[in-house]
């Protein structure tokens, strides 16, 4: 019983450490969504809140979320004066790696 449960221990240990190890670099635009974007647009960019549209079929591209973000839009607050250029940019990376459900 005590061995298996080394056993396990030492398994998440290497899942922890595999996540960490560079496998997911814009963590600054993953940090940013999730403290920023997720209450009206959810986890995943799918949530629609206020008429928000589901992000992983967005057309626009990096420059136009860019904008997006830094402006806002008609329900959606501009983040110029809340979060810096260089979150901007990170987050509207970050959009384009949710994917759309399978
Ligand atoms: C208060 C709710 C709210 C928050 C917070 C919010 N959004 Fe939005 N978002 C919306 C709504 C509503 C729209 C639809 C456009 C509009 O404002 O009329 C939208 C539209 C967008 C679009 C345009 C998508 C398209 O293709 O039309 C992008 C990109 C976007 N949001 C990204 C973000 C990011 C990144 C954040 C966090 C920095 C964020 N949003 C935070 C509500 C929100």
């Amino acid at each position: 019983m005590q061995s298996l449960l080394a056993v396990a221990l030492g398994l998440s240990f290497i899942a922890c450490t595999s996540i960490n190890s560079g496998r997911y670099e814009n963590e600054l635009g993953k940090q940013t969504y999730q403290t920023y974007c997720m209450a009206c647009h959810g986890v995943d960019g799918k949530l629609k809140l206020n008429g928000a549209p589901d992000l992983t079929f967005s057309k626009m591209t990096l420059e136009e979320k860019i904008e997006n973000v830094t402006i806002g839009g008609s329900m959606m607050p501009a983040f110029a004066e809340v979060i810096s250029e260089e979150e901007i940019k990170a987050v509207a990376v970050y959009l384009n790696e949710l994917k759309p459900s399978e």
